[in-house]
C-alpha cells in the first residue's frame, strides 16, 4: 500500500500503541529468536574437519561455523586462525563452542575419531571410535533434535549405523559420506582416460566405503553415451585390464596418499562441502551417500553407499540402481561385509 492510497497513516503520527497479530514488531529481536538456517557445527576439527571448515569459510555459505573438539585447546586455535581469514572471504561468525552451541545448526558433520595404534585390529579400532559416537552423538541429538547429522569418521558406514541408533533422529537426517569420496576419485581417474571434464563424467562407486566397495560400469556414461559407445566413438582403448586399473586406483587411492602424506582431507572435505551445499541451497543433489538400506538386492539393516537425492531435508530418497549381475554380487558381498562388523560390535557389548 503507497502513502496515497486510502487508509495509509502516517507512520509517525498514528503508529498504533498496542502490535496487532501480524504487524512488525519495532523492538529488536533477542538472540535466540534469530532462526540461524545457516550454521554449521563440526564435531572433530583436526584435518578433516578443519580442512572442511576452510572450504566453507572460503565459500560463504555458512553465516556460523561452530567448531566442537575434545582438544578444547585444538578447536580455539583452528577458530582463531579461521577468523583471521574472515576479512579475505565473507563475513563469517567462527567459534570454539560445545555440543550445546550445535543448536540451531542446519547440519553436525562428525569428523572425529582415533587413528588405529600400532598392532590394533580394525575391529578394535571401530570399538574405539564407536564409543566416541556414544558419548558425542547424544549430546547432538539433545541440542539439535530439528539438525541433520552427517559422519565422516572411519570406517564411516559402520559409524553412520551406531549415529542412527544412537541419535533417534528420522532417517532421512542421518547419513555418512559414504562412497561421496570414492566417486569424485573414480571420476576423476575415467576423466583423465577419457579426455573429458570429471563433472561431465557420470559414474558411481557404489557400497562399501572401502575395500568391498563396487563400481557400477553398467551405468557408467558421458552424455549419456555408455564408456564402451564413447571410448570406440572416440578411439580411446578401454579393455578389462584398464578397467581394473582405473578401479584399483581408486579404491586404494587413500592408502596411495596416506603411505606419502599421513593422511587425507582435501578432497574428503570438499565432498563434505558439496553434500553441505546440497542441504543448504535445498538443491535436491544426486551424491553417494551412506544411509540404511532395507530391501535392495536382499540387503537390509545395514548402512552403505546408493545415490541419493540430497535437499534442505537431508535424504529426500535413495536411487534404486538397476545393477548387472556382477555389480549386484558386488554389493551384497559389500553389505556381508559391513554387517558382520556390526555383528561383532554387538556381541563384544
Ligand atoms: N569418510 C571419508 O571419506 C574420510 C576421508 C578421510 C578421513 N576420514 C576419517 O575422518 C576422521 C578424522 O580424520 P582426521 O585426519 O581429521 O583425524 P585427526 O586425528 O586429524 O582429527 C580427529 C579429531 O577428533 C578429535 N576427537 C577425538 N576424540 C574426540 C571426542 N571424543 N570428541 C570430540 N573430538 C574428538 C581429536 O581431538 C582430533 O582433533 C578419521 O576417522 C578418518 O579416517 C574419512
Amino acid at each position: 500500500m503507497s502513502d496515497h492510497e486510502p487508509g495509509a497513516q502516517s507512520a509517525s503520527k498514528h503508529r498504533p500503541k498496542h502490535r496487532h497479530v501480524g504487524e512488525p514488531s519495532l523492538a529488536l529481536e533477542t538472540d535466540h529468536q534469530i532462526n540461524r538456517p545457516n550454521k554449521v557445527a563440526i564435531v572433530g576439527v583436526g584435518m578433516v574437519g578443519s580442512t572442511f571448515a576452510y572450504s566453507l569459510l572460503l565459500s560463504g555459505l555458512a553465516a556460523e561455523i561452530v567448531m566442537i573438539d575434545a582438544n578444547r585447546l585444538r578447536a580455539e586455535g583452528e577458530a582463531m586462525d579461521l577468523n583471521h581469514a574472515v576479512p579475505f572471504a565473507h563475513p563469517t561468525r567462527i567459534f570454539a563452542g560445545d555440543y550445546a552451541d550445535c543448536a540451531g545448526a542446519a547440519l553436525t558433520v562428525i569428523a572425529a575419531g582415533v587413528g588405529q595404534k600400532p598392532g590394533e585390529t580394525r575391529l578394535e579400532l571401530v570399538k574405539r571410535n564407536a564409543a566416541i559416537f556414544g558419548q558425542i552423538v547424544p549430546q547432538i541429538a539433545k541440542a539439535n533434535p530439528d539438525g541433520i547429522i552427517v559422519v565422516a569418521t572411519n570406517p564411516v558406514d559402520v559409524l553412520t549405523y551406531i549415529t542412527i541408533k544412537l541419535a533417534g533422529l528420522p532417517r532421512n537426517r542421518v547419513f555418512g559420506s559414504g562412497t561421496i569420496l570414492d566417486t569424485a576419485r573414480f571420476r576423476y581417474m575415467l576423466s583423465e582416460h577419457l579426455g573429458v571434464d570429471p563433472r561431465s563424467v557420470h559414474a558411481y562407486i557404489i557400497g562399501e566405503h572401502g575395500d568391498s566397495e563396487v563400481p557400477v560400469w553398467s551405468l557408467a556414461n558421458v552424455a549419456g553415451m555408455r564408456l564402451p559407445t564413447f571410448c570406440a566413438e572416440n578411439g580411446i582403448p578401454l579393455s578389462a585390464e584398464k578397467m581394473d586399473e582405473i578401479f584399483r586406483q581408486t579404491r586404494d587411492a587413500a592408502y596411495e596418499i596416506i603411505s606419502r602424506k599421513g593422511a587425507t582431507y582435501y578432497a574428503v572435505a570438499a565432498g563434505l562441502m558439496r553434500i553441505t551445499e546440497a542441504i543448504l541451497r535445498d538443491q535436491n543433489t544426486v551424491l553417494s551417500i551412506s544411509s540404511l538400506i532395507e530391501d535392495y538386492y536382499g540387503i537390509e539393516d545395514v548402512c552403505l553407499s546408493l545415490p541419493t537425492v540430497v535437499s534442505r531435508r537431508g535424504i529426500e530418497r535413495v536411487l534404486r540402481l538397476e545393477l548387472s549381475p556382477l555389480e549386484a554380487r558386488g554389493v551384497r558381498k559389500s553389505a556381508d561385509v559391513l554387517r558382520q562388523t556390526i555383528e561383532s560390535l554387538e556381541a563384544a557389548g
